[in-house]
């Protein structure tokens, strides 16, 4: 462990859906890949005892997969719990007892963000933030107002560089090889701009619902769930230029750079959609106008991209789980071989999830004497497993003070100002049957004659 290393894992939140679906699971790949070797204290309002925290560890961790007992009683060995209201001073007193002699915390607020500022100040109060780092979920504030209102409480008492504002897409497999496509090759750079590429789509499509999550679905909808984050941050990175140099500021400046091109969206070039049934589901109002789809039409007001419209859908219950992104190029500027077939055009497909897939539409000409063309795609890269599950990256790189995978203040407030206008002036919601590709009018997000390109499920692999 080097020095800087945090010497104390404290998550809030411990009793939480977060923690049994991700944190736990993340915390003992840590303990057997890397041996972590701290304390892990968990801390919870939920009259819990230690050993039905680590009970329900041991089910998430078996739920999630591989299981090694040894592993896993590793983890439990190092395991606390601290009870209480996060309100009460007398909670954060039975923290700093439980840190021992950890000297450098870092708490993870997996937390609705309501609480974060009475955690902030029960933090500082007792002297656990001294020389502590924190890591913060998404969605991070519900507006630019409140997004910079958290920013001024962690910033009384954490400087920016100890915050880790986490966002599990940057720490996905296909998104660092979204990054490394677009950077390591040559022959990308000079059509990636608004002379050769017509539109870009992302669709993030969920098969399930909101999976008995409906109360904290009813505070966020999709915009504010998975597009002001997730869905904005892979756009960055596709559109972004090319950092210069190789420190994270240098990557955080050009993300920064394109965020602030990105023009706020217009209520009317949004469609906003509620899967029939959602209003049944617990926690959620008979009368909710949440959104569980949204389709929206994007521009990116720089050189490189003007008026090339950036289209992104996501939605629960539609017919396939899978997030991809296309990116099509213009047609040639002339047909030469004297046939007037339409034939499609080149594109780029990069599919983010369930698999990794990385490979370019082209046109080939079928066997004969004519000079007629087929479609084939050349697959660059196909897998369908990852070393590391995204929090497992990203907590161990928050736990080694590594900030370049998380977002810095200044883009999270870009971002929620894009989104803004429409979270003020939200379009009406429109009811989509499950299983279909939401509202029909979402076919209207994308420019006449067009369509979306459905992500379908994926043919094995040949490698
Ligand atoms: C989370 C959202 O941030 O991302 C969920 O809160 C969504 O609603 C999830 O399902 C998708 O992430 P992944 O990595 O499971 O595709």
């Amino acid at each position: 462990m080097a020095s800087t290393d945090s010497d104390a894992f404290v998550f809030f939140g411990a009793t939480g859906d977060l923690a049994y679906k991700k944190i736990f699971p993340a915390l003992y790949a840590m303990v057997r890949r890397s041996g972590l070797n701290i304390p892990i204290i968990g801390m919870a309002r939920a009259g819990w005892t230690l050993d039905k925290l680590i009970q329900r560890a041991r089910d998430s961790v078996q739920q999630s997969g591989d299981f090694d007992a040894a592993s896993f009683e590793t983890l439990a060995a190092q395991m606390r719990y601290v009870d209480g209201d996060y309100a009460d001073p007398a909670t954060f007193a039975k923290l700093k007892q439980a840190l021992g002699a950890a000297t450098r915390p870092i708490h993870y607020l997996a937390i609705p963000p309501s609480l974060f500022a009475s955690v902030i100040q029960g933090l500082a109060r007792s002297g656990c933030a001294e020389h502590a780092r924190v890591i913060v979920e998404k969605p991070f504030g519900r507006d630019l107002a409140t997004a910079q209102s958290l920013d001024r409480t962690l910033h009384e008492v954490f400087s920016e560089p100890a915050i880790f504002r986490i966002d599990h897409y940057l720490g996905k497999e296909a998104v660092q090889n979204l990054l490394y496509f677009r950077f390591a090759n040559t022959f990308l750079e000079p059509i990636w701009n608004r002379h050769f590429v017509k539109d870009v789509q992302i669709t993030m499509a969920e098969e399930f619902g909101v999976q008995g999550r409906g109360a904290f679905y009813e505070e966020v909808g999709a915009i504010r769930d998975v597009v002001q984050n997730h869905l904005l941050q892979v756009i960055a990175l596709l559109a972004m230029d090319a950092p210069a140099g190789h420190e994270p500021e240098a990557m955080q400046a050009e993300k920064l750079r394109l965020f602030r091109a990105m023009r706020p969206l217009r209520p009317e070039e949004v469609v906003r959609g509620q899967f029939e049934g959602y209003r049944n589901e617990a926690g959620v109002a008979e009368s909710s106008q949440i959104e569980t789809f949204a389709a929206l039409r994007l521009f990116i007001d720089t050189w490189r991209w003007a008026d090339v419209p950036f289209y992104i859908r996501t939605g629960k219950c539609l017919p396939i789980s899978a997030t991809e992104v296309t990116v099509t190029l213009k047609r040639p500027p002339l047909s030469i071989f004297g046939t007037d077939e339409i034939m499609p055009r080149n594109y780029f497909r990069l599919r983010l999830s369930p698999e990794v897939v990385i490979s370019e539409g082209a046109l080939v000409k079928q066997i004969g004497e004519q000079m007629r063309g087929e479609p084939v795609e050349l697959v660059a890269r196909h897998h369908s497993g990852t070393e590391k599950s995204p929090y497992e990256r990203l907590l161990g790189d928050a736990i080694r003070g590594d900030t370049s995978l998380f977002t810095q203040d200044d883009c999270v407030e870009a971002a929620w100002r894009v989104v803004d206008p429409v979270l003020t002036a939200p379009p009406p919601v429109q009811a989509y049957a499950c299983g279909t590709w939401g509202p029909a009018a979402a076919s209207d997000i994308v420019n006449e004659g067009e369509t979306w390109h459905d992500p379908i499920p994926e043919k094995s692999s040949p490698c």
